[in-house]
């Protein structure tokens, strides 16, 4: 079939408007020469959208790949695509890196709230609408919380919404005024938790969640932390195949194409995550709530697949430290406990398909540890064993900290959910993971690199703690590197050429270098 003959077909049908052809059948009997006075364009236009909905999935990618490419159209060209494609072109689209945003249609008209009630009823409805019932301890207390505090305080916190942003030092800064949340963070935090609940996700689904999620976000723009919560929403309902089409249908898909563009990098990875989710043409992995992919974001063409691409993973065990007053209180779980859950999430994302490296900072070095040996007793996880390379340890407290002689709330400022008993000096349990760890490690040949700090961190103006001394961080397997910053700063490097960067950098290097020669 020559793309002229083929070309042909889609324009006459846009101009008798017929709907897009169905089968190849009738092109033959059109004139070829008739192309004449038609517009490449628009013909690629049909051709494209055509190639999207082919049965053959290599076909379609291709298709996705070369509209996303495609810079030179007219708006309505664009338009033309985004009114006619199907939901797997729409959201290939959202992940591919070149897209242009008229792609997207803008999404549809929100229903109007009710007579007589503002948005932080309606959430507070919404939340009030989902099963109470066969909760665990701390969804049940995050969404009492968030009743209570709407029919008592809703008047008295009319003034607005207080937006606290960002996290860590900032916060310690302050530390004793502690921020008014308002009702409706109280209600997302809630409702992030029911969200990982399936059910629940069909719940908020069919009592119009879908929308009046996207009604807080648009209102809350110049609030990020706002904004994360309702994405982390959306993103655990993404888990969930059979609300694809609603989530798509409700314009959400836009709204993440525009968030992946962000500057904002947890903006980026958590409109990434959500779409990952929804895209089951390209990916398997599924990426649950506190699991994120920070590169590559977008898709990966088969083209790019056969280069060996790293995939890097973040991963949100503890949220930020400005969370830590609502956090529920029945959360401060075991480092046992929390590396168990990490551990089904990370695999669920496909960590231990190919070679890890793992980088973590502080108590993340503790759950490293944990998890590996847990791994290490399941067969279905031996994988994961199998593939790690490599451990950096950034100022991780190995032999303990003196923290525990500190007062609860330095201690929740630093460690906000876990029990810090754990990580008292002379704690039975932080022995016991540090030689199981050793004897474990003997026999493996993982490469492993220490980082710590020596500069005190200083809480608010008045606390000054080393909170993880040299002799704490030293794990008896591979360097050990002192580095003159605190405990928060150790693994933020202040720019690209800094020591801690590049001797991090190295490390993997090296480690990924070993593993091709092997
Ligand atoms: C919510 O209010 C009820 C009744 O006053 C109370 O028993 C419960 O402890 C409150 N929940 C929270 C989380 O404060
Ligand atoms: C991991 O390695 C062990 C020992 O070499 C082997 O028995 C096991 O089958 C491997 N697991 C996988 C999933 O490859």
């Amino acid at each position: 079939m020559s793309l002229a003959a083929y070309c042909v077909i889609c324009c006459r049908r846009i101009r008798t408007s017929a709907p897009p052809p169905q089968s190849t059948a009738s092109w033959r009997d059109i004139n070829p020469f008739s192309t004449a006075d038609v517009e490449d364009h628009e013909c690629a236009v049909w051709l494209l959208l055509r190639q999207s909905q082919s049965g053959d999935r290599t076909a379609r990618l291709q298709a996705v790949q070369e509209m996303s490419q495609t810079h030179h159209w007219h708006d309505y060209q664009y338009r033309i695509i985004a009114q006619a494609c199907d939901l797997r072109t729409l959201i290939g689209l959202a992940r591919s890196k070149e897209s242009d945003l008229r792609f997207f249609l803008p999404p549809p008209p929100l229903p109007s709230l009710k007579e007589d009630t503002c948005i932080e009823e309606e959430l507070r409805q919404l939340l009030a609408s989902l099963p109470q019932t066969e909760l665990d301890e701390c969804i049940q207390y995050f969404t009492s919380l968030a009743l209570n505090e709407s029919s008592q305080s809703l008047a008295a916190q009319k003034g607005g919404l207080w937006c606290f942003g960002g996290n860590g030092l900032p916060y310690a800064e302050s530390f004793g005024e502690v921020p008014s949340a308002t009702v409706e963070m109280f209600c997302l935090e809630a409702l992030v938790k029911h969200s990982e609940i399936p059910t629940h996700c069909d719940e908020i689904e069919a009592n119009g969640g879908l929308q009046l999620l996207q009604r807080l976000y648009q209102l809350h723009k110049d609030c990020p932390k706002i904004q994360r919560n309702i994405m982390r929403i959306i993103g655990n309902m993404a888990l969930n195949e059979h609300l694809h089409s609603t989530i798509v249908r409700s314009g959400w898909v836009s709204i993440l194409a525009e968030a992946m563009k962000s500057p904002r990098i947890m903006e980026a990875s958590h409109a990434a995550r959500t779409l990952a989710n929804l895209d089951r043409e390209t990916t398997r992995e599924k990426y649950q709530d506190g699991v994120y992919v920070l590169h590559p974001q977008y898709r990966t063409t088969w083209l790019a697949r056969d280069c060996p691409a790293l995939r890097i993973i973040s991963v949100e065990y503890d949220t930020s430290l400005s969370d830590w007053r609502t956090r529920c209180p029945m959360e401060r779980k075991s480092i046992a406990f929390r590396s168990n859950e990490l551990l089904r999430k990370l695999r669920a994302a496909g960590v231990g398909d190919r070679p890890v490296i793992w980088v973590s900072h502080s108590m993340g070095g503790l759950l490293v540890k944990k998890m590996l040996l847990e791994a290490s007793k399941k067969p279905e996880m031996s994988t994961v064993i199998n593939n790690t390379r490599g451990i950096i340890f950034y100022s991780v407290p190995h032999h303990g900290s003196h923290l525990a002689e500190y007062s609860v709330n330095i201690r929740y400022l630093l460690f906000p959910s876990l029990e810090v008993k754990e990580l008292s000096k002379d704690s039975p349990a932080l022995k016991t993971l540090q030689n199981d760890f050793l004897e474990f490690a003997k026999d493996r040949n993982f490469q492993v690199l220490n980082f710590v700090e020596t500069l005190p961190t200083y809480i608010g103006s008045m606390i000054k703690l080393h909170v993880v001394p040299v002799e704490s961080a030293d794990l008896g397997i591979g360097d050990l590197i002192p580095v003159d910053v605190d405990h928060l700063n150790i693994c933020k490097p202040k720019k690209k050429d800094a020591f801690l960067y590049q001797r991090t950098l190295q490390f993997i290097c090296e480690t990924l270098a070993k593993d091709l020669e092997d």
